[in-house]
């Protein structure tokens, strides 16, 4: 059995992560999460207890993280870093917190890392390079250049330039992966999809950004985990693998199709506050990862993913409930 240690294990696509790794893998996997409000360590409660351990503390603690990585001994054994600051909304407000969280645990780790000569794989995302026009079918790929918009991607982009600095300069093991926007279970309310299929459960009307052609391209969680877990066991050191799913729908599309899958009308949508600087379109080729290792998404059909993550908060409502009132509240204070 090896060891991963997994930072920001407790978050959304972190936890999916974890799950997926229980099932593929005989690891023996230590969480390290903060448990911001973000956190859902719900997520882990129903797994064998035995192979998971939940350790609460901070990815800048440098102490802290240099004890947990230094009990990566093993061979095979390794450290993916999920932790992060990860609202794009919050981050216009509270920039400081995402430079910390963001740059500065990326820092520490990789510290960690060099020390103890340990595998590392960071998790990071498509908007370090921006927005794509909505005319242009142009898609990112590993060669397009970075060129972020919001706090939130700029400090994932100053993440990915230590994550490279430190491969070659320092000779630190470490591959990176950029996903596209991730949609399944438990992801926070915060975020748009579960958003607006909460509100849709509650009878509201669903709340789009300003005119909603904003593009995003989506990608199941389980499948984003499971990229992670490929680049991990089979990446080459130093590489960025894009990934995603050939997910591409604008906001009011996937609005739409929620709507109708939960047999509303078409027209109970409220054209909200636009986000400053709200990027027009994210899309990827993920070419690299599939013809290189072999990765394909289980999760083909959006409006079937869509489908199954609204059954799947239909039946934890007890979960995502108690945080619905203090989030739609602070949107409502923004006009969204
Ligand atoms: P999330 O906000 O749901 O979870 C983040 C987790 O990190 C939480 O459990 C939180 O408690 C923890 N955390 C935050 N600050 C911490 C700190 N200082 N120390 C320790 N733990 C801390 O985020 P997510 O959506 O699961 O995203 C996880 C990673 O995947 C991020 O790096 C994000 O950039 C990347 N990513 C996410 C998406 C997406 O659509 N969700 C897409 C591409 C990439
Ligand atoms: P979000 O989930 O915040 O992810 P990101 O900003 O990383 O793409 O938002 C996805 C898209 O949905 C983005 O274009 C903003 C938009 N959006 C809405 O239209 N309404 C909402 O209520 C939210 C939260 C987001």
């Amino acid at each position: 059995m090896h060891r991963l240690l997994v930072t920001g294990g407790a978050g959304f696509v972190g936890a999916n992560f974890v799950r997926h790794v229980l099932e593929r893998t005989d690891a023996h996997v230590i969480v390290l999460d903060k448990l911001t409000y973000a956190a859902s360590p719900e997520a882990l409660t129903d797994l064998p207890q035995g192979r998971v351990e939940l350790v609460i503390g901070d990815v800048t603690d440098a102490a802290l993280v240099d004890t947990l990585v230094g009990r990566l001994t093993g061979p095979d054994d390794g450290l993916v870093h999920f932790a992060a600051e990860s609202h794009n909304d919050t981050s216009l407000r509270d920039p400081g917190l995402f430079v910390q969280t963001n740059v500065v645990g990326t820092f520490v780790l990789l510290e960690a890392a060099r020390r103890h000569d340990v595998r590392l794989h960071h998790v990071s995302t498509d908007e370090v390079y921006g927005e794509l026009s909505l005319e242009d079918p142009a898609r990112f790929t590993e060669h397009t250049a970075y060129r972020p918009s919001s706090p939130y991607s700029a400090t994932k982009a100053g993440a990915d330039h230590l994550v490279r600095a430190w491969v070659r300069s320092f000779g630190v093991r470490a591959t990176l992966s950029n996903c596209s926007n991730t949609y399944g279970p438990w992801q926070h309310v915060e975020k748009f999809v579960p958003r607006q299929v909460t509100t849709l459960l509650e009878g509201g009307r669903a709340k789009v950004y300003g005119t909603g052609e904003h593009v995003r391209d989506w990608i199941h969680a389980q499948d984003h985990a499971s990229a992670v877990l490929a680049v991990l066991e089979r990446g080459r050191i130093g590489e960025t693998y894009l990934v995603g799913a050939d997910g591409q729908a604008s906001n009011l599309e996937v609005v739409r199709a929620l709507l109708e899958l939960l047999g509303r009308s078409a027209d109970d949508v409220d054209h909200v506050a636009d986000r400053a600087g709200h990027d027009l379109r994210y899309a990827l080729d993920a070419n690299k990862l599939r013809t290189e290792l072999g990765w394909e998404p289980a999760h083909q059909d959006l409006r079937a993913g869509l489908a199954a993550t609204i059954d799947w908060y239909r039946e934890h409502r007890g979960w995502w409930a108690p945080k619905k009132g203090a989030v739609e509240a602070a949107y409502a204070e923004r006009g969204q």
